[in-house]
């Protein structure tokens, strides 16, 4: 049974608690207690230089968790909040800072989800809550991705079902003289500046930011993962399937009949980002419970509204 006194008591009680989102599942702790949020960095095994996002039920809570608040900020939660969007900001002096990773700035969002809106609500503070995956492994997008990766170590799983949008939100930063995009998500460059009235660079313009948490290597199945583009990956599969290699192919095309035998799984994926994302870690995690050798990826193509994706499979793959 779903039950959100349950989860809000589990909260006040410093258990961490897993929590359905629009994007992904968090792993959530209260976020002014010190020791929850300690709880969470050993839960995934993650560095305690990677800050945590603080999910607030509404805008006007951003004062209670940051200052110096930007117009942009204002400008920017009331057309994207409750919604699939991140902000950085200056840290107001009560935020433990064992959330932020020790840093002067916080990351603040108010996540779509009904369920987590109405434990928010209630439990009447900030929840600090990272994707509730291992550390570097894929972010979960249901409760059964939860469960069989946490297991045990959560004290509550509320399950509100498979994520509509299924990657992790934008992240923006407004610390800086101008607004920058640190992580690519659903929320495009160009739907931010529609509503700032402005260009935005992403962090490959500024080499001198430095984004805690953006190692190279995450988002990962346990299976080396390969990004080929389509020629590369037709001519690999021949070479592997002849050296009897077991390998699952993530392609925008159906499986050729030629190859079928010796393919152990074949996956066509949406050709709109929008579904294609909703399907991404669903796909990644069922294809970890196979017994493929590796795992190989047509890349998407070029363009601006593949660009979270790109980065994640870029994030999840290993070199041939
Ligand atoms: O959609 C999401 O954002 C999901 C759901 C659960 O809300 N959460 C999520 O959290 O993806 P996580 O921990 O996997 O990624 C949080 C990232 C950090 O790795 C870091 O890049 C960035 O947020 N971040 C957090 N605090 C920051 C700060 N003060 N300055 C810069 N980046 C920060
Ligand atoms: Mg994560």
């Amino acid at each position: 049974m779903i039950s959100i006194e349950q989860a809000t008591t589990l909260l006040l009680n410093g258990k961490l608690v897993a929590i359905p989102t629009e994007t992904v599942y968090g792993l959530a702790a209260d976020a002014k207690n010190p020791t929850a949020v300690q709880k969470i960095y050993t839960v995934k095994g993650r560095p305690a230089t990677n800050p945590l996002i603080i999910h607030i039920p509404n805008s006007d809570a951003m004062i209670e968790w940051a200052i110096n608040i930007p117009q942009n900020a204002w400008k920017l939660a009331s057309a994207f909040w409750p919604g699939p969007l991140t902000l950085i900001l200056n840290r107001h002096p009560s935020v433990p800072k064992i959330v932020t990773g020790g840093q002067d700035t916080v990351a603040l969002r108010v996540p779509n989800h009904s369920l987590t809106l109405a434990l928010l609500n209630q439990f009447g503070g900030g929840v600090a809550a990272p994707s509730a995956n291992r550390y570097g492994r894929i972010s979960p997008t249901t409760a059964q991705h939860v469960e069989k990766s946490l297991g045990n170590a959560v004290d509550y799983i509320l399950d509100g079902g498979p994520c509509t949008i299924g990657i992790e939100s934008t992240i923006v930063s407004l610390v800086g003289p101008s607004p920058i995009i640190l992580r690519y998500g659903s929320i495009s460059a160009l739907a931010l500046r529609r509503v700032l009235g402005e260009n935005l660079t992403d962090k490959d313009n500024h080499p001198a930011i430095e984004v805690p948490g953006t190692s190279h290597s995450h988002y990962a199945p346990l299976q080396p993962l390969h990004l080929l583009d389509k020629e590369t990956l037709m001519k690999t599969l021949l070479q592997w399937i002849e050296q009897n290699k077991k390998v699952s192919v993530i392609s925008f095309k159906e499986r050729p009949a030629a190859l079928s035998p010796l393919i152990l799984k074949w996956i066509c994926m949406p050709s709109q980002p929008q579904f294609y994302a909703q399907q991404l870690y669903q796909q990644l995690h069922a294809l970890d419970k196979e017994k493929s050798d590796c795992i190989v990826v047509e890349v998407p193509p070029p363009s601006e509204e593949w660009l979270a994706i790109r980065d994640r499979l870029q994030r999840a793959a290993r070199p041939l």
